[in-house]
């Protein structure tokens, strides 16, 4: 990743409440890296970053998140008190079902927070934390297949994806799905500051399809079977065992089996 700070496109501002500055970028390595950098250079939480395409987009567990143009990139700088910046990540998945739904494709949760529809993947998150001196911050890092020929993606991922412009026979424009995204996350963070958590909690457990599974979580503590039982508090997956023992996973890759 290169150290040198990308010059936006534009900068404007937004109504907020939270979110009050836009920052849009042509190209960029990767949003969440790019807003790193900015964290480094005094940006504010509240800033958000887009970007029409990235050349090294950053997925999960270290995978690659390709980011061919129409697609839509963006991270978002939220300061989380630091023991919630993985149940910010989890809740951060609301939104962008919400949007999702909205915009005409039923998508679903599968845990921790991989959107899919019908199985396949049409959204990813990856959330950050990072310190700046002593304040912690988290960068939300979402990337939607909202207008990408899925013929773009390498093969491999090609296979268990799916997007927007595949499932709607309705353009979707980016700007319009991310001014829809922002209205709930901005919820998001209101509920999130004023210890509201556990409500937020309940409406993700109704958008998770992983509940009532069974499942392997892969992390690298090594695997736990079992049926997903519950989603905690704090976001971890409660995995019941044949024995009926719960073990509670923090992160992890699920795959379902039948
Ligand atoms: C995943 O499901 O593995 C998470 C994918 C997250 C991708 C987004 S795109 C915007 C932001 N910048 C990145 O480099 N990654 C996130």
């Amino acid at each position: 990743m290169s150290d040198s700070l990308p010059e936006p496109s534009s900068i404007e501002a937004r109504p907020g409440p939270f979110f009050r500055r836009l920052l849009r970028y042509d190209a960029v390595d990767s949003t969440n890296e790019v807003a790193k950098l900015l964290l480094g250079h005094g940006a504010e939480e509240g800033t958000i970053l887009v970007a029409k395409r990235q050349s090294a987009g950053k997925g999960r567990h270290g995978r690659v998140w390709a980011s061919p143009p129409g697609g839509l990139y963006v991270s978002l700088v939220v300061r989380p008190e630091p023991q919630y910046v993985v149940t910010l990540g989890l809740l951060s998945g609301i939104p962008v079902v919400k949007a999702l739904r909205h915009f005409g494709v039923f998508a679903s949760l599968k845990w921790p927070n991989d959107v899919v529809f019908m199985e396949k993947k049409i959204a990813g998150i990856l959330s950050e934390g990072v310190y700046r001196g002593s304040e912690f911050y988290a960068v939300v890092g979402v990337g939607v297949n909202t207008t990408i020929d899925l013929e773009r993606l390498p093969e491999d991922v090609r296979a268990r994806a799916t997007s927007v412009k595949r499932e709607v026979a309705e353009y979707v424009d980016n700007d319009d799905f991310l001014e829809y995204a922002m209205k709930h996350f901005e919820d998001i963070v209101s509920k999130f500051r004023s210890g509201t958590r556990d409500r937020l909690i309940k409406d993700y457990r109704g958008l998770c399809t992983t509940i009532g599974k069974d499942v392997v979580v892969t992390s690298s503590h090594g695997a736990v079977r079992g049926r997903a039982y519950d989603v905690t508090p704090l976001g971890a997956l409660v995995v019941m065992g044949e024995d009926g023992g719960k073990t509670e996973v923090v992160d992890g890759t699920v795959e379902y089996v039948r």
